[in-house]
């Protein structure tokens, strides 16, 4: 059976996901509650990680040793970095850094890597996800690091070194482990701020807007 596993870092980004499964079964392990369901003959495992790129690696690599997942789709709420994007569009990686770790570092020693690409027919399936709900989205570069932005100079430092389309704090190390484990990923955001001196308002007043919004994106995905 085709395996699809969701992580969300905060509950109000699974909430309308686990709306749509109330019989799901839960399962704990490292202090992660999975909650295992299936959907039109697929298995459906979703888990909130926490915040962070700890939480999300961490995460990922226990949704992958426990459930083998055949692809990984990370959903939840970011800042908007492109000029283009506007709170409440949407936002699909096409790949993901780190953008508090010199890339360099990973370049020369293990993984060898600093740039996780999205998988295509993910990304794809998200785009006429988006296209059939008449959401706004862009396909682009997420970057994650340890720190809610929320000042002007800091997001244009960040836009300086990766040029990303967005901003959050635990993409890139779902990306980053499924990299390692061969396992195909996307992470599709919604943006709930645009990460500038208003950040820390915005996200308060679109956090659970967007993540709802982004929710009816997933579950488009998984059919
Ligand atoms: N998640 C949502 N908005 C964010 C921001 N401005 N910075 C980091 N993570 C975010």
């Amino acid at each position: 059976m085709i395996t699809y596993g969701i992580i969300g870092a905060m509950p109000s980004e699974l909430a309308q996901i686990a709306k749509e499964f109330p019989d799901a079964l839960k399962e704990t392990s490292a202090m992660y509650e999975f909650h295992v369901a299936e959907k039109n003959g697929k298995k459906i495992v979703f888990v909130c990680c926490g915040i962070g790129k700890v939480n999300s690696a961490v995460c990922t690599q226990v949704l992958i040793d426990r459930y083998n997942p055949d692809f990984i789709i990370n959903t939840g709420v970011a800042g908007g970095m492109g000029k283009e994007v506007k709170v409440c569009d949407i936002v699909i990686a096409s790949d993901a850094r780190h953008h508090d770790l010199v890339p360099r570092l990973l370049e020369n020693y293990p993984p060898f890597c600093s740039d996780f690409k999205s998988d295509e027919h993910l990304v794809e399936l998200a785009k006429k996800a988006c296209g059939e709900l008449g959401y706004a989205c862009h396909t682009g570069r997420i970057v994650s690091g340890e720190q809610f932005i929320s000042d002007s100079s800091v997001k244009a430092n960040i836009i300086k070194e990766f040029d990303p389309l967005a901003v959050d704090m635990e993409t890139s190390g779902i990306a980053h482990t499924a990299f390692r484990n061969g396992v195909a990923f996307v992470s599709v955001r919604c943006m709930s701020d645009s990460a500038d001196d208003n950040g820390e308002m915005s996200f308060e007043e679109f956090e659970k807007i967007a993540a709802d919004k982004n929710a009816r994106v997933i579950m488009k995905m998984i059919g």
